[in-house]
């Protein structure tokens, strides 16, 4: 069986279109399925933000073909493990959790690099170009840590 990931921020459109893109290009397709959604749903369709797709594109990384879909609570009947990217993600998410299994499939994907510490990626929303080189190189980081604790 396929090991299902989902990455989570509040758009889909800037954070987790970056760590889906990223995660993908490190494993097997035939062994990991990896996507992304958001909390919120104002970019339900969207392709991602055109400064996510350029530092995606600087890196390799093509990341054209997603659109945003929005978390709902049969996202945790699909995958095995969902990594949000701020605390606020956080708490949306595990709001819909109807059970321990599920809150258990939850986590911060920065307590990757930063055990029990909390750390969020910052939102580049509303900021310039030097945001998202920050945001890929933190969840490039973040994703090798991924791929070798799972073993994936
Ligand atoms: P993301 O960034 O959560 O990293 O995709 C945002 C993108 C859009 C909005 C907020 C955050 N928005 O409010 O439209």
């Amino acid at each position: 069986m396929k090991t299902k990931i989902l990455m989570v921020c509040l758009g889909n459109i800037c954070r987790s279109p970056l760590a889906e893109g990223i995660l993908t290009a490190m494993i097997n397709p035939d062994n990991v399925a990896v996507d992304s959604a958001g909390t919120g749903n104002w970019h339900v369709g969207d392709k991602p933000d055109k400064r996510s797709i350029t530092v995606a594109l600087k890196n390799g990384i093509d990341i054209t073909q997603q659109r945003g879909k929005q978390f709902s609570t049969y996202d945790y009947e699909i995958y095995d493990h969902i990594f949000v990217m701020d605390a606020t993600n956080y708490s949306d998410v595990i709001k819909l959790a109807t059970s321990h299994t599920e809150k258990a499939k939850v986590s911060m994907i920065l307590d990757e690099i930063f055990p029990g510490e909390a750390v969020d990626v910052p939102d580049p929303y509303y900021g310039g170009d030097t945001g998202f080189d920050n945001v890929y190189a933190m969840l490039y980081t973040a994703c090798e840590k991924i791929v070798s604790r799972l073993a994936i």
